[in-house]
């Protein structure tokens, strides 16, 4: 029996009961109202206002850039669109690595100026302490491990993570430490398939996958790069569902040209 089917507004406690009964999580990223209402009424179980909004929405390189206010701007856009999935936000670079009291600030204005149900940060071990002070707040904390954008500069590349053992078992460690600290469930984004099944086999909480094989809990793809808005990006892990970009500049073209033949408007269309 699917479990999401039968609820009415998915929670945290959802995903938790998705996992025990084998059935996998859908999230998508969304950043507006129009297209958080569409999916919402598709049936996505989460919606995650990514900080990729700095890349796709603003046309940023990294994720380095989005303030906390653009994400507050996206998140109450996107929260006005949906009425049963799980909206998760991220929570921008700068806005809680310096100490846990400037994270549960940044985390409190998230939800008290959006109306969000859950934010989302990268990092293991070293945010520890911010995930703890959050969540005793009140307020549910989604992890991240393997590829995150946010140290990007620090990778140097957005090649997999994880390859070697060493990192490798950091990330079984920080998973563990992060499920410990009261974390609901972990994104393991570029990471070896194995090792994300290995992973999603030690926890009790859910994990989300991108681009880390099909044995994490759940899947979360940017909507930009699944609907083919996006059309530079094409790592090995994307499955794309739509050509949009082809079909809304044709769509356009066609309206070009109505208008400059004067077929558009028409006598139907005028009053
Ligand atoms: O910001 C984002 O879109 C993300 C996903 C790639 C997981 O963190």
């Amino acid at each position: 029996m699917s479990v999401s089917k039968e609820i009415r507004k998915v929670t945290t406690n959802t995903l938790q009961k998705m996992k025990v009964a084998g059935e996998k999580i859908s999230m998508l990223t969304a950043y507006d109202y129009s297209f958080a209402k569409i999916f919402d009424q598709a049936g996505i179980d989460v919606i995650l206002v990514g900080d990729s909004a700095s890349n796709v929405m603003a046309g940023y390189e990294t994720t380095l850039p989005i303030t906390l206010e653009h994400m507050i701007y996206h998140a109450s856009s996107v929260i006005r669109g949906v009425n049963r999935c799980l909206v998760v936000v991220d929570l921008p670079f700068g806005s809680y690595q310096s100490n846990s009291e400037i994270a549960l600030a940044s985390a409190i204005r998230i939800m008290k100026e959006t109306g969000a149900h859950a934010i989302k940060l990268e990092g293991g071990e070293e945010e520890i302490d911010c995930v703890k002070r959050i969540v005793s707040a009140g307020i549910p904390v989604m992890g991240h491990l393997g590829l995150t954008p946010q140290s990007i500069y620090k990778f140097g590349t957005y090649n997999v993570r994880a390859k070697e053992e060493a990192e490798a078992n950091k990330l079984k460690k920080d998973a563990k430490l992060l499920e410990e600290a009261g974390c609901f469930g972990i994104v393991l984004e570029k990471i070896p398939a194995l090792l994300a099944k290995e992973v999603s086999e030690s926890l009790i909480i859910p994990t989300i996958g991108i681009g880390a094989g099909n044995h994490c809990n759940g899947q979360v793809l940017v909507m930009h790069d699944m609907l083919g808005i996006n059309t530079e990006f094409k790592p090995r892990f994307l499955r794309k569902y739509l050509n949009a970009f082809e079909q809304v500049s044709g769509a356009v073209q066609q309206y070009i040209s109505d208008v400059k033949t004067g077929d558009f408007p028409n006598e139907g269309e005028s009053y």
